[in-house]
């Protein structure tokens, strides 16, 4: 794979030089020289290992790629950019489904936050933690354990950067308990478009502090943040029931599903649970429902918990007593940790065997995927995604699967935080929902698996009376269209406030990507 991005690297950037933009690319390149920004060289091999995205299936070619390790270097390369005339787009763990973070297209300055990634924890300030915003979810987690039994709510795969992450949302299997993980923050500084730092918090530039929360890419490329923190919890229960099912059987499953995550059920899913659905091919006309999570408490609070759902489902059947991670594991933080990256899905992905990740870290997918934030489903809103599932899935053989998590609903923490406190905006639904279409190797049918997976957003939505749910930013679907179309789904009412703030901040759409706030 990486000889072949690196083919790839050397065609479009000759083409570059030659054709494109020579101009802004020498002028650029020089300028981050003459400021001492510290860069990779276009053409150098450095350069070619580092603007390899995550999703291999969308590579772009910067015109310049600066790593800075100072504030002053971030703030240098912001004005060389400003000066030439090309876009700019900060990096931090560069695990965008849509690579925004190498531009989104041809032709912008990367800033690499790579080398920023220390966390410190102040124990005599309420365990406040500052972060670099390139740190990775693995390392963040360890520094914060080590720092005297500290942790924060987030995502579940180590290599993820905690700047892409925090600023659009940041979900995993502590939401529904702690929250998301914008929620933790409190403090960012950031370099603006016209080259000032600037701290953002509830006291200072709290609309841009607002807009960070949620949107944070379109507004400058935050630095450092200081995240508020919680005790580690000591007991932690990793679960996986996995079961195999006809559509019949997939039908009922998702009624007990619906029933016990919007809390129709007694006793209610508790806070403690966090839950989802990892759903994939399986054998024959079968599919695979694999439910996993983790509960934070003890052994003997998760079966009380479970068992309204547990007892449902055992009586629709179908259960794999003998498939990988079966049944609960109490474990601590960090092993907790640890074990939902190394079973279930995210089995030898994304660096699944250890939490330390490396500064130059390079975990690929070859994919196309799309999000949907939803309530419960009516009864025809379920039969219009099971029938296409149905109807199609079995049959595709590439290497699809979907995740519908319960980060939401009545016992939630995600609801309880007001809705307008930040620019996030889905939290009043209980599921969310990632849709993903990969292949393992080469080239991955773009025309075939994106007309396999966008319309079982559109069925879902006729279904439900054409009502139109949210989208995540942090799964970011390049197939939405340009700004407001696109932001419209990832922020629904609030895109017109995010765009005045863009306009008033950066009136120059000097931080951009195809789907950039204000275009
Ligand atoms: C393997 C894998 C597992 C994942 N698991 C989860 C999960 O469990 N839960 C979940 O919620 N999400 C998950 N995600 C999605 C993830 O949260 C997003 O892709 C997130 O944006 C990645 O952050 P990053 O810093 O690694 O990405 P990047 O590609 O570096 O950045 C993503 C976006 O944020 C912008 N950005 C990055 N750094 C900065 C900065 N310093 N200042 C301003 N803007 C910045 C970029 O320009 C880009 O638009 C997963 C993604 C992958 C690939
Ligand atoms: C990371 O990669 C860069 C560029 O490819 C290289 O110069 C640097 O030495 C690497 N750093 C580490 C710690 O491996
Ligand atoms: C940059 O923009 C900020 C916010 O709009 C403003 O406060 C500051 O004065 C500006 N700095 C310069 C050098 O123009
Ligand atoms: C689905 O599986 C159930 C349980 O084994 C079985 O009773 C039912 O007949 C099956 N339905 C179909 C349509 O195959
Ligand atoms: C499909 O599921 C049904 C019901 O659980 C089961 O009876 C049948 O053997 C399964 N088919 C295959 C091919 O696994
Ligand atoms: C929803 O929209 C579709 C397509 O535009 C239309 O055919 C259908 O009648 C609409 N359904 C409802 C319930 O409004």
């Amino acid at each position: 794979m990486a000889i072949f991005k690196s083919l790839l690297v050397a065609l479009t950037l000759s083409a570059h030089s030659v054709q494109a933009a020579p101009q802004k690319y020498t002028d650029v390149v020089n300028c981050l020289a003459s400021s001492n920004v510290p860069q990779d060289y276009p053409g150098s091999s450095d350069f070619t290992q580092d603007t390899i995205p995550f999703n291999l299936r969308l590579n772009f070619t910067p015109v310049a790629y600066a790593v800075p390790k100072t504030v002053p270097q971030v703030q240098a390369a912001v004005v060389c950019a400003s000066k030439v005339g090309v876009k700019v787009n900060p990096r931090s763990g560069g695990h965008s489904y849509a690579s925004h973070s190498i531009g989104g297209e041809d032709g912008h300055l990367v800033i690499d936050m790579k080398y920023f990634r220390d966390t410190k924890v102040d124990p005599s300030h309420n365990y406040i933690a500052t972060i670099g915003t390139g740190a990775r979810l693995g390392n963040v987690a360890l520094a914060l354990f080590n720092q005297g039994g500290r942790a924060m709510a987030h995502g579940i795969c180590p290599g993820v950067g905690i700047g892409g992450h925090v600023l659009h949302g940041g979900q995993g299997y502590g939401s529904h308990t702690y929250g998301l993980l914008l929620d933790f923050l409190v403090e960012a500084e950031l370099v603006i478009a016209n080259g000032s730092v600037i701290t953002a918090s509830e006291k200072q530039n709290s609309e841009v502090f607002w807009a960070l929360r949620g949107a944070g890419y379109s507004f400058g490329v935050v630095t450092n943040m200081k995240f508020r923190t919680i005790p580690a919890p000591a007991q932690n229960v990793l679960f996986y029931y996995p079961y195999s099912w006809n559509k019949t059987q997939a039908r009922a499953g998702w009624d007990a599903w619906q029933t016990y995550c919007g809390g129709y059920t007694t006793p209610q899913i508790p806070a403690e649970m966090n839950i989802r659905w990892v759903l994939g091919k399986d054998s024959g006309d079968n599919l695979s429902f694999l439910l996993e999570g983790a509960y934070h408490g003890s052994n003997d609070a998760f079966l009380t918990a479970i068992a309204p759902l547990l007892n449902a489902l055992s009586a629709i059947g179908g259960y794999q007593a003998s498939t990988r991670g079966v049944g609960p594991h109490q474990l601590g933080w960090l092993d907790a940790l640890l074990y939902a990256n190394s079973n279930g899905l995210y089995k030898d992905w994304d660096n699944g065997q250890t939490l330390d990740t490396p500064v130059n870290y390079t975990a690929h997918a070859i994919m196309f995927a799309k999000s949907l934030m939803t309530d419960n489903l009516t009864p025809a809103g379920t039969d219009a995604w099971i029938n296409r599932l149905y109807a199609t899935g079995p049959s595709n053989s590439r290497n699809w699967y979907f995740i519908i998590a319960a980060q939401g609903g009545p016992t939630s923490v995600v609801p309880k935080v007001p809705a307008g406190s930040t620019s996030y905006a889905h939290r009043d639904s209980i599921y969310e929902w990632q849709i993903v279409d990969a292949v393992a190797d080469g080239i991955y049918p773009n025309q075939e698996g994106i007309a396999w997976l966008n319309p079982f957003i559109t069925d879902i939505e006729n279904a439900e009376k054409n009502v139109t749910f949210g989208m995540y930013y942090n799964y970011a679907d390049p197939t939405l269209g340009g700004g407001k179309a696109a932001g419209e789904r990832y922020w629904l009412g609030n895109y017109e406030r995010l765009a005045k703030i863009k306009k008033k901040i950066d009136p120059g759409l000097l931080f951009a990507n195809p789907q950039t706030i204000g275009t």
